[in-house]
Formats: C-alpha cells, structure tokens, sequence
C-alpha cells in the first residue's frame, strides 16, 4: 500500500505550547493513526519549530537569551509535549537546522532559474507580530489581523512573481475541488485571489535572524518562504513529497493555499495532495491570548484527567473545521458521560459478566442481529473519519454503544444465568464482547491509550496498532479467549474537585512557562500575620485615583468589548481612554456621567488607541463591570484618598 505524509503547522517559538497547538497536533495524531488503520504504509507525520524572524529575535531579547540559546529552549518545550501526550511524531523538523537551510536555498534557486524572483524596494507598514506588510495602512495604523501597531519599513527584497499565478491557482482550486477543505474556506481563498494578486517579497534585510540568502548578504529569507520548506526539508531525501495532506489553522489558509502552491510551481516541484484548515479553539467563547491570561495548557489536563480525555473532547466537541469552545466543565461533564458512563461501563459490565459467567473465556458465537448495526456504524463512522469530520464519527461510535446499553438491558444476561439459559446468555455476551471489540478498534485514533487497555483486557495479545479496516468485520473475535481481569479504564470524576485540581496545574505550569521564557514572576504580596495580604499606605498613595468627566464615548472598531472615551479630570485636554466595557454600557449612557481614573498608569496602546488611565470599575466573576460612582456630587478632577 502506499505512503501517507502529513504535517502539522511548525510552531513559532514566541511561545511555550498552549491548547490551541496541541489541538492541530493531537487531531494530526489521530489522522495518523488513522491512516494506518487504513493500510497506508509508511504513514509519516511531521511537525516542528518555526524560529526565525523579528519575533523570535525580539522574545529571545526580552528574555535576556542569544536567539539560539531561546529558540533551542522553546523548541525542547514543543517536543517535550508532544512526547508527554505520547503523540506519534516522526519527524520532528526545526527551522535552525542546517539541513533545512539547505532546502529553503534549493527552493530559491529553483525559483531564480525559472524567472519567477526578483529585486525591488518597498516602504510599507509592516506588522512584526504576524511577520506581514499591511497594505493600504497608514503609518501608526494598528494591524487588521492582531491590532498590534504596525511598522513603516523601506526595504530592498528579493520579489517572487506571484502575480504571475493567478490564473493557475483559480483554474487549481476548480480543477481539484478537494484541494482545500472545508468547503466555506475554499471559497473564501477563491474570493481572495479573484480580487488579485500582488508580488511578495521573499526576503528581508532589516533583519539578522533569519536563514542568509546565498552570496546575498544582508538578505535573508523571509519567514514564510523559509517555514513553508520545512515540510519538504523534514523529509528530503526519503521519497515522502508531496505530503498527502497539510493540517493547519484557519489563519494559515492563504500562506498554503496561494504562496506554497505558487512556489512549488515556479521550482517545478508537486504540489501537497490536500489542505485542512480547522477552526479556531476558544476558551469559554472569548479568543485565548497571552494578554488576556485565559491560555489552557495540556500538561495539567493529562495528569488530572489523562490525554484521552482531553483528545476526546477536543475531537468530539468541537466540530473539525468551525471555531469550538474549550471549558473545564465541559470537559469533566463530557468526560463522565460519554466515557466514564458510555464506553467505560460497557467495557467493565461487559467483561466481568463474561469473568462471572463463562470462566473469563469469550463464549461461543451468537446469532443476533447485531452484525448488521455493527457494519452499519462501521461504515458511517469510517466515513466521517475519512472526511475528517471527527465528531460525527464519534457520535455515530456512542449512538452504537447505546444500542449496545439497551440490548444488555432487554436481554438482561444476569435472568439468563439465573435461569439457566446457558445458549441465550452465550449468545448474549458474544454479542457484546464482539461489539466491544470492534468499537475498541474504532475509537483508537482518538482514545489510543484507553482503547489500547479495553484491548488488552479483552485478551489481545496483537498491539492495536497492527489493526486493519478489514478487521473490523462482524465475527472476527474468536470463542475460547482468555480475557483479562477487568479494571476500570475511567473513573468517574467529581465535576468540581476535577477543575480545581486542573486549575491548580494550569497555574503551576503557567508560571513554568513564564520562568522558563525569562519572565520576572512577581512576587505575592506580603502576608500579615494574620493570614490577611497587606499594602502599606506609601504603596496605596502610589496610586493616582481622579474623579473625572466622560465626555465622549466611542465603539471600537473591530473590538467588541471596547470603548473610546474622552474623560475629562481637570487637566487642559481631556484623557484618552481605553475601557472594556462595551458589553456593559451604551457609549451615549455614558457622556456627562462621573467616572473614577487611574490618573498615573503608563499610557498603552490597545487597537492602536492610546490609553491614557484605567476606569475603576467592580469586576464581577462571569458578569458585567459596574462603574464606580458616588451619590453626591463631586467635582471633577478631584483626588480619591
Ligand atoms: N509558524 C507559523 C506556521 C508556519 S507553517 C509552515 C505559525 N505558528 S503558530 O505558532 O502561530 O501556530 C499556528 C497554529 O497553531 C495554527 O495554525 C493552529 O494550527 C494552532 N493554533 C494556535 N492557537 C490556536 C487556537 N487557539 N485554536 C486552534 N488552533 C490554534 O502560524
């Protein structure tokens, strides 16, 4: 049978691994596993680090690290994860690899040879966080993407043509209409090249940390031409290109479905056979980001409620392709139902009815009609698998194993063996041993490690891994097996003791991270002797609160929580200020109304507003902030003590 390669994005090494990389990563696992299932032979799976770029230099230095010394500790950090949640990664490629930098070259010169690159300057407005020109913005525009503020920069680059593509990548994407999947995204990309394409530069010179374009000092490559050849450098030389599928998120759409494809094409080299761009991954419907401080970590979860449960519900809630939400109660709830109750409890009733009734040994083979829901949720799940639409293929998995509850229930084996009906009670825990099995198999790209002890327990002595589709079929499992004792796979969790220990680890490990990425932790604050944290009067004095005057109040475009207000506290120009308070109060609720200031922070820019102060407001857990105000009139500017 034939080679299966896919790739996950490479990770850039600005940050320590979240949930929202582990996400991509454990989907592209169970892909893989998959794959195998499948027949495919080898299947190869390739993920890495993206370390190069003003980004990188820029975190390393507010690390007080040489960019290679941080990006080496990053990096360690990405594997050291995935080999924690044991995710099968065979190729593991770093963007500093000299082997790499070789490929990025090749690429390049290919790319020289046919045409399709040359010099040209450019001044533009250039956003460093997403390593991107921002066109038509002015200077002190915030980036459309990220918000951060963006750059003016004047360069002399290396252009590839793109423009040259257009017409190629539209008659593409019609020609091979699974190239991009989903479908909404594929038209998304569609609509973008239609609007046309502008040349891109592949090079930069304002920066150093970067792979050096050969006998083209100062140039280097720019990050994406450099990433993007990682999945062929992680597998150069071994026959694997072109990769059978790209999994990335949606972000990363327009990097892989228009650059990468107009790259390979100018080298005349084959194009990857299939993009997957999955959604987005929310923590309680807000966007996860370092600033908010609401990032989840894997690490916690797989020692609470191990990595299982966090891929299944990863797989199972969050429909592959669309933004999905990630709560700690869901996950405990989703955990206790569907695997501690579902799969769980059949495995363990199942198991011990064969222990207390048939000697521990698979009874002879039955005549229900089992077989025919078995082939049935055999072939929808498998569909759904092969489309990538893991949650539906997990539904139809759980919808079997409550038909299976229900038949346990009617055929009540327990009256059979009080009865004596030894030929019905058989015929019974064949079925649901058989039926167990073949579930087993079907959740094992998702729940490798539990499935991998059902497995066990039912007497295999073959790794899971070795199983084929064709094994699959009704009746395979063979009367007279040894089972092994049964032990709970999944113990039921208390909902709340759960969230407080994964709480608990997710702020131990956050504090990991920051350490590690050179972060000055602050310290607690100082503990009075009885038990209270106090600050002393010198501390609070510090703090400069002010009546003032709101004067104008604006909608932050593109920022929903947002509001622009002009506050007046006395001063000859009214302070600009930044408020998330938007989901609380109407901007014209707000004009003439008394407000309390933080008068002396460090003015930050937030969507490329400056903000000149902080609005006091009461912070309610899972609620609107509420102004803090006063009942008597109070002059403006005055001083809170
Ligand atoms: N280095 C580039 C990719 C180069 S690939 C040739 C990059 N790196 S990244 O570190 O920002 O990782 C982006 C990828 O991480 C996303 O495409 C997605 O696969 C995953 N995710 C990171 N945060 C995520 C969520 N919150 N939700 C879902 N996936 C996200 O872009």
């Amino acid at each position: 049978m034939s080679k299966y390669y896919l790739t996950t994005p490479i990770y850039y090494v600005n940050a320590a691994p979240h949930i929202g990389h582990t996400y991509t990563t454990i989907a592209a696992d169970a892909i893989k596993r998959l794959k195998r299932m499948q027949g495919f032979e080898p299947v190869i799976l390739t993920t890495g680090t993206d370390e190069h770029g003003q980004k990188i230099e820029r975190a390393a230095a507010a690390a007080n690290k040489s960019p290679q010394k941080f990006t080496d500790l990053i990096s360690n950090e990405f594997r050291q994860q995935w080999k924690t949640l044991d995710l099968q990664i065979d190729r593991f490629q770093r963007t500093t690899d000299p082997k790499h930098a070789k490929v990025v070259q090749d690429l390049f010169d290919r790319c020289v040879k046919s045409g399709y690159v040359y010099k040209g300057s450019y001044t533009g407005q250039y956003c460093v966080f997403d390593e991107l020109y921002v066109s038509e913005a002015k200077p002190g525009d915030p980036c459309p993407d990220c918000g951060r503020p963006t750059e003016t920069v004047t360069e002399e680059n290396f252009y590839f043509k793109l423009s040259a593509f257009q017409e190629r990548l539209l008659k593409f994407y019609e020609d091979q209409p699974d190239f991009i999947q989903p479908e909404s995204r594929r038209n998304e990309v569609i609509a973008f090249v239609k609007q046309g394409l502008k040349d891109v530069s592949i090079s930069r010179t304002t920066i150093k940390w970067g792979i050096p374009v050969a006998n083209e000092a100062p140039h280097i490559f720019y990050v994406w031409f450099d990433a993007l050849s990682t999945y062929m450098s992680a597998v150069d030389g071994e026959g694997l290109w072109p990769a059978d599928l790209h999994l990335i998120g949606k972000e990363i759409l327009r990097f892989h479905a228009v650059y990468w494809p107009a790259f390979l094409w100018a080298a005349d080299l084959p194009l990857p056979k299939k993009l997957f761009a999955h959604g987005w991954l929310l923590f309680e419907n807000d966007k996860m980001s370092k600033s908010k401080g609401n990032m989840v970590r894997a690490t916690p979860i797989k020692e609470s409620l191990g990595a299982d449960a966090l891929r299944y519900y990863l797989l199972r809630e969050v429909v592959f392709g669309q933004d999905g939400n990630f709560s700690y109660d869901a996950l405990v709830q989703r955990y206790n139902s569907d695997l501690a109750n579902g799969l769980g409890n059949l495995a363990s009733r199942t198991l011990a009815l064969i222990h207390q009734n048939c000697g521990g040994k698979i009874p002879s083979h039955g005549s229900t009609d089992m077989g025919g829901h078995a082939k049935t949720a055999v072939e929808t799940a498998l569909y759904a698998y092969e489309r990538l639409e893991f949650s539906k293929a997990l539904e139809t998995i759980w919808g079997f194993i409550g038909v299976l509850d229900r038949f346990i229930v009617e055929r009540a084996p327990w009256n059979l063996a009080k009865s004596g009906d030894t030929y019905n009670l058989a015929d019974t825990l064949y079925t649901a041993a058989e039926a167990l099995r073949i579930v087993t198999a079907l959740v094992y790209p998702v729940i490798p490690e539990s499935a991998a002890k059902i497995w066990a327990q039912l007497g295999f002595r073959t790794p899971l891994d070795a199983i084929r589709l064709a094994d699959l079929e009704w009746g395979k499992l063979a009367s007279g097996q040894e089972i092994e004792p049964a032990s709970g796979v999944f113990p039921r969790a208390d909902v709340k003791t759960m969230i407080e220990k994964m709480k608990e680890g997710e702020a131990a490990e956050l504090v990991r991270q920051q350490t590690l990425m050179g972060a000055k932790v602050a310290p607690p604050p100082s503990v009075a002797a009885d038990g209270t944290s106090h600050i002393s009067i010198d501390d609070f004095i510090k703090v400069d609160l002010r009546v003032g005057e709101v004067k104008t109040a604006n909608a932050v475009k593109g920022a929903d929580k947002l509001l622009h207000l002009q506050v007046d506290i006395g001063e000859p120009q009214p302070r600009s200020i930044v408020a998330g308070i938007a989901l609380a109060y109407k901007p014209e609720a707000l004009v003439g109304r008394k407000v309390v200031i933080v008068a002396n922070l460090a003015p930050r820019k937030l969507r490329g507003l400056e903000s000149q102060g902080m609005i006091v407001a009461a912070s309610l857990e899972g609620g609107n902030p509420v102004l803090a105000s006063f009942l008597e009139d109070v002059p403006i500017g005055a001083r809170l003590k």
